[in-house]
């Protein structure tokens, strides 16, 4: 027995040194840390049950059968993060660069379909040279089949890759169909084909970083939701992000103790809209003055800063915040706002998530950038994601609410079951100056004429009693109350049970 106990921790060992000794260096020598490490800090003290630790690759190519490392290049298994359960994949680029091989994709999808039938979230610490080359179409086999499950598990578990080397070919596909991708500044990059390539192909000369780094993919294309500046941040990030999110779809959102109050009363919010209607103010303030203790993970902080996307807690429990940022843009919807606003809305609506809108916009962006690139398409995404979310909508017209902005931002219309406004809310087709020069066209060379419309029309229409007369605006709040209003509104909703009609899927505008 001696002998077979002592031969099982020489195993165990042994798979424990990866790659081995020199490779771990050359991996802390670039600011990373192991495969293992990652583990180690992203789940509680102990909680790591690691399965196919043993498991090695069966490639008789290129003389591999010589070269076998136990675990195969990626760690797998299942842990909790403050408790709660998580399945977890971290490959270990000390064994041939993290690569994919057949084997290797067989462990991680061993714990994607655990992480299925068990209702817990799937973890992809990414660290890979992609296709495992000695082993060819069995590797890119290996690939296909991680996407499939990737695919098959989207909306039934949150799927979260965290970004922590390199990561070509293959191995950005998986992380692009999962929930959430995070990256590591500055030792992280994703491209589908690196500068090599680049420059054989097209001539163009550019540096990894540029290509792929966490810059370009958190504030040029948006395939990264947000970037951290080392593994330890990186990871203690995706602990604190993780307690956000239910296990799965079928979870209402976890409740977290909190100590703050729901009748905090907030003064400050009373002034926090400008008299001058053309100035911006800052709507993060009135995130983080709505959120339980001013906790807000924000999600692409750095793309498309005209609207604000995350979460927050209101009574400790989850809610998804889509807010226009009249700061940048005055708040207008675009392309890239619709398409990032929407797949945050259905992200919530596949986990349950109610949703809070704060409304300032002017409208959709005029212009030909924005017509030749879509926006008719790409803003009926916002559209058709409201509009088919069931989950709680609360909604907060703080200013704006021009033309078809206004019907989009989860509006009575598309099912807003509580639609709130401050007084100075405006709602309307546009504003005063567009509408009365549209209106008034013949009085246009008389200054003082238009003057007097555009305040006759500000007079009518940019306040919130129209709507509110017509029942679109629920009540209209005291900006100091908001949470206090808001809060109740979420409670009034928990059970809420609403279900659209039986469909195979929908087909919404890609
Ligand atoms: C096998 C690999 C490997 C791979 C790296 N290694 N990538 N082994 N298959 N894909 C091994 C190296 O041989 C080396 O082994 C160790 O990992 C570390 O690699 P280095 O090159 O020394 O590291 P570094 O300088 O940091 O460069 C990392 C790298 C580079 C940028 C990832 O290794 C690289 O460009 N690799 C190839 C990337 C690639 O083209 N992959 C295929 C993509 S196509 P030793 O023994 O020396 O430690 C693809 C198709 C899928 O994925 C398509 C599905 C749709």
């Amino acid at each position: 027995m001696t002998n077979v106990l002592q031969e099982l921790e020489t195993r165990r060992d042994q798979a424990r040194q990866g790659g081995g000794e020199k490779r771990i260096a050359s991996q802390h020598a670039k600011g990373k840390l192991t495969a293992r490490e990652r583990i180690e800090i992203l789940l509680d003290e102990g909680s790591f049950e690691e399965y196919d630790m043993f498991v090695a690759h069966r490639c008789t190519e290129f003389g591999m059968e010589e070269t076998k490392f136990s675990g195969d290049g990626v760690v797998t298994g299942w842990g909790t993060v403050n408790g709660r359960m998580t399945y977890v994949y971290s490959q270990d680029f000390t064994v041939f660069g993290g690569s994919l091989s057949e084997t290797n994709a067989k462990k991680i999808i061993k714990i994607m379909e655990m992480a299925m039938k068990n209702g817990a979230p799937i973890i992809g610490l990414n660290d890979s040279g992609g296709a495992r080359i000695q082993e060819g179409v069995a590797s890119l086999g290996g690939y296909a089949d991680i996407f499939q499950m990737n695919t098959l598990a989207s909306g039934v578990v949150p799927q979260i890759s965290m970004i922590m080397g390199p990561c070509a070919g293959g191995a950005v596909y998986s992380p692009a169909i999962t929930d959430f991708i995070f990256m590591v500044r500055d030792s992280s990059y994703m491209f589908v084909t690196g500068p090599d390539v680049v420059k054989t192909v097209t001539n163009e000369i550019v540096t990894a970083e540029e290509l792929g780094g966490a810059k370009t993919h958190t504030s040029k294309s948006s395939v990264a939701d947000d970037a951290f500046d080392n593994d330890v941040e990186a990871l203690s990030a995706l602990r604190r992000f993780i307690d956000f999110l239910p296990l799965n779809n079928r979870e209402k959102p976890p409740v977290q103790p909190f100590y703050d109050s729901i009748g905090r009363q907030d003064k400050s919010l009373d002034t926090l809209i400008p008299d001058n209607p053309n100035k911006p103010y800052d709507i993060k303030e009135l995130v983080y003055k709505i959120a339980d203790e001013g906790d807000f993970f924000e999600i692409q902080p750095d793309f498309a800063k005209n609207i604000v996307t995350g979460f927050i807690r209101i009574e400790g429990s989850t809610v998804g915040v889509v807010a226009n940022q009249p700061l940048v843009l005055a708040g207008v919807l675009d392309i890239n706002a619709s398409r990032k606003a929407a797949r945050f809305v259905r992200f919530c609506d596949c986990f349950n998530i109610p949703i809070l809108t704060l409304v300032d916009v002017p409208g959709f962006l005029p212009g030909t950038a924005q017509e030749y690139g879509g926006v008719i398409k790409h803003g009926a995404k916002l559209l058709f994601a409201y509009g088919e979310a069931t989950v709680p909508k609360v909604t907060l017209i703080t200013r704006k609410a021009y033309g078809g902005a206004y019907d989009v931002m989860a509006s009575k219309h598309l099912r807003g079951d509580v639609n709130y406004a401050w007084p100075s809310a405006e709602i309307a087709v546009m504003g005063a100056k567009g509408a009365t020069e549209i209106l008034y066209r013949s009085e246009l060379d008389d200054p003082d004429k238009i003057a007097e419309r555009t305040k006759e029309y500000e007079d009518r229409f940019a306040n919130p009693f129209v709507a509110a007369e017509m029942g679109f605006i629920d009540d209209v709040i005291r900006p100091r109350n908001t949470r206090k209003r808001l809060a109740s509104a979420f409670a009034s909703l928990r059970n809420k049970d609403l279900k659209n009609p039986w469909k195979k899927h929908d087909n919404i505008p890609l």
